[in-house]
């Protein structure tokens, strides 16, 4: 089976692939599609076949729950119960958007959608080809990020192509995502609010909306003595094929640091690769050097993570040396899944 593909923009939507795409969800098939954060491989979220179907193509243990996506504040009701007032006002604010709800579920959710807990994630995306597929499938899709289980969320159609493309009906091309990080997921089944992992919504514009708000301590640790309460945080995630390193201190120190430790490589037979950014890029001379972005426009740096771990896999280095990302917004996130590719590695200069 080979996915058809039907390329569109948020402004100019293909009603007729859009509503051929519903017919597939609604039939128990597979289709990838745009949000504003990462591409969703989505399935019929109250049919429990359609959920057995994703962690298969996906190659995901089947104890990893799904996001139910909704297009309709008033569809949260009928997937979640017992919804706190916080919760509400968090939606209030924030979809649709970025943001993942943890909540108690209601029955018409299969236990093989939530990976057997009584609780769901739910998301109303942004994205209006997302939006509309959801529509037209029934009103709750599914999705899981659109890659094989252990490489890097896609953030173009091309991505979902290369890893699910002969596994899958159909993939909604939008272009490249907005974001590319995932969502923020907020868990509210306990008495306060905890971000189960970081994303495009930071703790500061969650503590101004709700309060109090904790970190899941166990997205922070760097030994998993900690268990992180997301099961999808806990898998050892993406690892590049080449052995990464992060190197963090001041911009100066840091290029000098990466300059040297390429050079020792080099020396050694070995390729190296090197992440930096725009505003660093011509500082280096040796190695495959890839600029993620201006340091100063936070979101591209966010935009192009994935897109560039996924370019080194398929230029086959040995080595890549990264800049540390600490920026103010979105930093956290942003390091977050650094740190994960590279197995905590982090070098101060
Ligand atoms: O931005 C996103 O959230 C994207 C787009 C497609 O919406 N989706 C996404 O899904 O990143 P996925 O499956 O790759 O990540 C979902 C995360 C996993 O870490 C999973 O363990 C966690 O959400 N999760 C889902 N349901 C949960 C629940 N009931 N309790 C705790 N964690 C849950
Ligand atoms: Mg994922």
């Amino acid at each position: 089976m080979k996915a058809w593909v039907a390329k569109m923009t948020e402004e100019h939507l293909d009603e007729d692939a859009i509503r051929r795409a519903g017919e597939i969800l609604k039939d128990g098939g597979l289709v990838a599609f745009p949000t504003e954060t990462v591409y969703g491989l989505g399935g019929n979220a109250l049919d429990a076949e359609a959920s057995r179907k994703i962690y298969a193509a996906k190659g995901r243990p089947s104890d990893n729950p799904l996001i139910v996506h909704i297009a309709r504040m008033e569809d949260l009701e009928i997937v979640a119960r017992n919804i706190p007032d916080n919760a509400r006002k968090l939606a209030q604010e924030c979809w649709p958007g970025p943001l993942t709800m943890i909540l108690e579920k209601t029955e018409v959710v299969p236990l093989a959608t939530t990976g057997g807990l009584n609780t769901v994630a739910v998301r109303f995306p942004r994205n209006r080809i997302a939006q509309a597929l959801i529509q037209s499938a029934g009103d709750f899709v599914a999705a899981p990020s659109a890659n094989t289980s252990g490489r890097p969320s896609p953030t173009t159609a091309a991505h979902v192509i290369e890893d699910l493309g002969d596994r899958i009906d159909c993939i909604l091309d939008g272009g490249m995502v907005e974001i590319g990080l995932e969502s923020t997921i907020v868990d509210f089944t306990e008495k306060t609010p905890m971000i189960l992992r970081p994303g495009y919504l930071n703790r500061e514009r969650l503590e101004q909306i709700l309060g109090t708000v904790k970190v899941d301590p166990g997205i922070l640790a760097e030994e998993p003595a900690v268990r992180p309460k997301a099961p999808g945080m806990r898998y050892k995630h993406y690892a590049p094929k080449a052995d990464l390193t992060i190197v963090e201190g001041p911009e100066e120190k840091v290029v000098q640091k990466i300059r040297e430790l390429a050079e020792e490589q080099i020396a050694r037979g070995l390729t190296v690769g090197i992440i930096c950014t725009d505003e660093t890029r011509r500082k280096y001379s040796a190695g495959d050097v890839k600029s993620i972005g201006a340091r100063s426009e936070e979101a591209s740096i966010a935009r192009h993570l994935y897109g560039i771990l996924r370019e080194f896999d398929g230029d086959h280095v040995d080595v890549i040396y990264s800049e540390a990302f600490d920026t103010p917004k979105m930093g956290q996130a942003i390091m977050n899944r650094l740190l994960k590719a590279a197995g905590h590695k982090l070098i101060e200069a």
